[in-house]
């Protein structure tokens, strides 16, 4: 038997016990915003949403929604790992999108490659083709977003627009600026929302599942398996279904979701985890994991480590290189939550050091404020929007050569 169908013959065998665990913890309704995809959830909120195909230059092709707004003021939004666009909806009027939105900002907000929305490509086909899941942030930051930022910059007439990145959102744009040193200029402004470069300095339990991937990843290389969390994965569904059945707060909302990224049950209430954990996870590469968490047990923000042959293949030296932050030359407002369970202040102080150009270091006063609040959170209005606004504004909405 393949792995790939030993994966759906556990699927089915799960599909069949559904109903058993239905008894246990009775599933509940999942609430429409839970079912509406990012267009149609930015309808209901009264934003208008178009949807753009921007092909990479490796013929990955990515979905970018956009609401238009001030086409002097363009913003991209960049999601995490294993996360979409519709991070940045789902709290509806609270969100992102429509504070932006609301304050006349042309909103584009990105799906990184291997997304429920950017699952495609010129060649491969992602359901047979391990190809097209050879991928990490590295790729994204080298080809997805200078894709993107030259679309936007092209349909807007601009020649630079302000970024929003959150979690791993910001690392492809470290990775942007050190390898293709010529986008610094494009960006007026990165807005580093809970800032992921280096990982050495995580908390538990994060760091625990740092240093437990090793292990994870042998295990999913060996079942073969190269795109992790999909919406039809194993994976995916069992913690759909764990999370979004009633009684579901106690043990995935405190018991997991928020011991990793901090407790703060203020800004996550109990009726909103159905509507959360049925946009999350998305699907990524596995590769995007391995490298990710290499960062943590390298101690440095370094290319991918393929091993000592395939590294002298590919860089020409037994060690992967270290991406040069001093060549990421674009302003940057590191945005930091001490309660943060999986970026650290003592990491970001780190990446702090080594960037040329920050222009702003902020720990947001919400003392609970954690990795999550920064896009599901129910206050953002209070706690980080004023932040983000008086940032655009300090530094996004001037013209080129102010600076
Ligand atoms: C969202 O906010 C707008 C403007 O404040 C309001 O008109 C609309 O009714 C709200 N929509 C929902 C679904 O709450
Ligand atoms: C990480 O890389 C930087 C830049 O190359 C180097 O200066 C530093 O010593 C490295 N840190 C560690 C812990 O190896």
């Amino acid at each position: 038997m393949t792995p790939a169908s030993t994966e759906k013959l556990l699927l089915a065998l799960f599909i069949t016990l559904q109903p058993i665990l239905a008894l246990q913890c009775t599933l509940s309704e999942i609430p429409e915003d839970g079912q509406l995809n990012f267009r149609r959830l930015a309808n209901k909120y009264g934003l208008s949403c178009e949807e753009h195909d921007v092909t990479t230059e490796d013929g990955y092709i990515l979905k970018l929604f956009h609401i238009p707004g001030d086409k002097a003021r363009p913003v991209l939004l960049m999601h995490g790992i294993i996360d979409s666009a519709d991070t940045f909806m789902i709290r509806g009027n609270g969100s992102m999108v429509a504070a932006l939105a609301r304050a006349g900002y042309d909103v584009w907000v990105g799906n990184k490659r291997g997304n429920r929305y950017s699952r495609r490509h010129k060649r491969f086909n992602p359901d047979i083709h391990k190809e097209y899941w050879d991928f990490s942030f590295h790729e994204i930051g080298l080809y997805d977003l200078p894709a993107k930022i030259d679309y936007i910059l092209a349909r807007t007439g601009q020649t630079q627009l302000s970024c929003i990145g959150h979690s791993q959102g910001n690392t492809v744009f470290y990775v942007l600026g050190s390898m293709r040193p010529e986008y610094n200029e494009k960006i007026k402004l990165l807005i580093a929302l809970s800032p992921i470069c280096y990982l050495h300095h995580l908390p538990p339990p994060a760091k625990n599942i740092v240093q437990a991937w090793p292990f994870i990843d042998r295990l999913f290389s060996l079942v073969g398996k190269h795109e992790v969390f999909s919406d039809f994965s194993l994976e995916t569904n069992v913690l759909k279904t764990l999370c979004t059945a009633k009684g579901s707060y106690e043990l995935c909302g405190k018991g997991f979701i928020l011991r990793i990224a901090g407790l703060d049950t203020d800004e996550l209430e109990p009726d909103f985890l159905p509507i959360v954990m049925s946009h999350y996870p998305s699907g990524t590469s596995r590769k995007s994991g391995t490298h990710l968490l290499q960062l943590g047990l390298k101690r440095n923000f370094t290319q991918m480590d393929y091993g000592l042959q395939k590294n002298l293949a590919v860089y020409n030296s037994v060690t992967p290189p270290n991406y040069d932050l001093g060549k990421v030359a674009m302003r940057v407002a590191l945005i930091v939550a001490s309660n943060d369970g999986m970026c650290s202040l003592t990491d970001v102080k780190i990446l702090r050091s080594r960037l040329p150009n920050v222009v702003e270091y902020r720990v947001l006063d919400w003392s609970k404020f954690n990795h999550i609040d920064y896009v599901w959170g129910r206050n953002m209005d209070r706690h980080l929007f004023p932040t983000v606004f008086s940032l655009l504004e300090r530094f996004g909405d001037e013209s080129k050569g102010d600076s």
